[in-house]
């Protein structure tokens, strides 16, 4: 089969801090490792890096012959808001593609929405509020707080100063978000404990929770944010990065993981992603779960923490860009 590997070549940013570039350019290697699985299957896998502009990237997908997408776009010219006009862009050609359609990328990247979708189907999230302005009412959240981009991902914008223990630094933080990355800032209870990821992927028997993964920060002191900041994530050699591990979830208590797999399978379900994705969780001090971020489209570069967790469940990388593919025809062409 025919299968074009999209993501997006961007040169530069838009906006937020200069460092966010790495992020961006991690999405090529993965295509390429995408296109060389696809490739073993015996695929005809070709690589296709949209253009910043917009306007390019909408000539470059009304040109493309192919059967399917795989789709790695995260954004375009730098900004994420843009995966969701691309995935529509798809659906107005007519072109099938992987992973989740505009409405669950804009969902997930809008992140008061999506906690709002969560939190109607019953599903835990921390308490928390919009701050459109930096003297926005606290009303009656409790400190220990976290402050985040309400629009992005990929940590941008998480740093050690996003968890907040008083009212001034709260304000402070609010407003460095709102104006540098010109969007509202999230206020969220800073849930303390553990983060747990439950990667889901698209099985010959419907959806799998793949092991979970949990990370550790055994490694921070214990007075610091235990948290994934930006450098955390993408600053190879920084001294996050190096404290910042993924690793298969420790014990739990009875019960605690079925229930953590029903939230993650329902919030994957409502929120509308598709073949595979990546939950979230923090566990508070009592070890009640807490949603904290939905990923569609998780990052699948062969050493993610979605690969690790595949692996552990005896999945190699190509078996996991396969099962991706196959559901994706699937839904492309259900009768099949
Ligand atoms: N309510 C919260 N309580 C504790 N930690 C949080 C909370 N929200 C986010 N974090 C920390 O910040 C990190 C990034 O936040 P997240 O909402 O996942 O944003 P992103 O979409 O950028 O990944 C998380 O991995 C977690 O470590
Ligand atoms: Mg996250």
């Amino acid at each position: 089969m025919n299968i074009a590997v999209l993501y997006n070549d961007d040169a530069s940013l838009t906006h937020g801090d200069a460092q966010d570039a790495i992020a961006v350019q991690a999405v090529a290697e993965c295509a390429a490792a995408v296109a060389k699985a696809l490739r073993t299957h015996g695929h005809a896998a070709q690589e296709l890096g949209l253009a910043p502009d917009p306007r390019e990237a909408v000539r470059q997908v009304a040109e493309l012959r192919t059967e399917l997408a795989f789709n790695l776009v995260e954004g375009l010219g730098g900004d994420p808001r843009k995966d969701q006009a691309f995935a529509w862009l798809l659906e107005l050609h007519g072109i099938a593609y992987t992973g989740a359609g505009p409405r669950a990328l804009g969902l997930c990247l809008e992140k008061p929405l999506a906690r709002g979708v969560l939190a109607a189907a019953g599903l835990p999230v921390p308490r928390g509020a919009v701050f459109e302005r930096p003297d926005a009412p606290l009303g009656d959240l409790r400190f220990p707080l976290i402050v985040k981009p309400a629009r992005e991902d990929a940590s941008h914008g998480i740093a050690a100063e996003s968890v907040v223990r008083d009212e001034r630094a709260l304000r402070a933080r609010a407003s460095f978000v709102i104006e540098r990355y010109a969007q509202p800032a999230l206020v969220e209870e800073y849930i303390e404990a553990r983060e747990i990821n439950a990667a889901l992927l698209a099985g010959p028997r419907g959806l799998e929770l793949l092991p979970l993964s949990e990370i550790d920060y055994s490694g921070f002191a214990r007075d610091e944010a235990h948290i994934v900041t930006y450098a955390g994530k993408w600053i190879e050699g920084s001294r996050d990065w190096n404290l910042t591990q993924v690793i298969p979830a420790r014990e739990f208590a009875a019960g605690q993981r079925d229930k953590l797999e029903r939230v993650a399978r329902r919030a994957f379900e409502v929120l509308g992603l598709c073949d595979y994705g990546r939950v979230d969780f923090r566990l508070d001090a009592r070890d009640e779960p807490f949603v904290i971020d939905v990923n569609p489209n998780p990052d699948i570069s062969p050493g993610a923490g979605f690969l690790l967790a595949a692996q552990r469940a005896g999945l190699s990388y190509d078996d996991v860009i396969a099962r991706i593919v196959e559901s994706a025809l699937r839904r492309a062409h259900p009768a099949a």
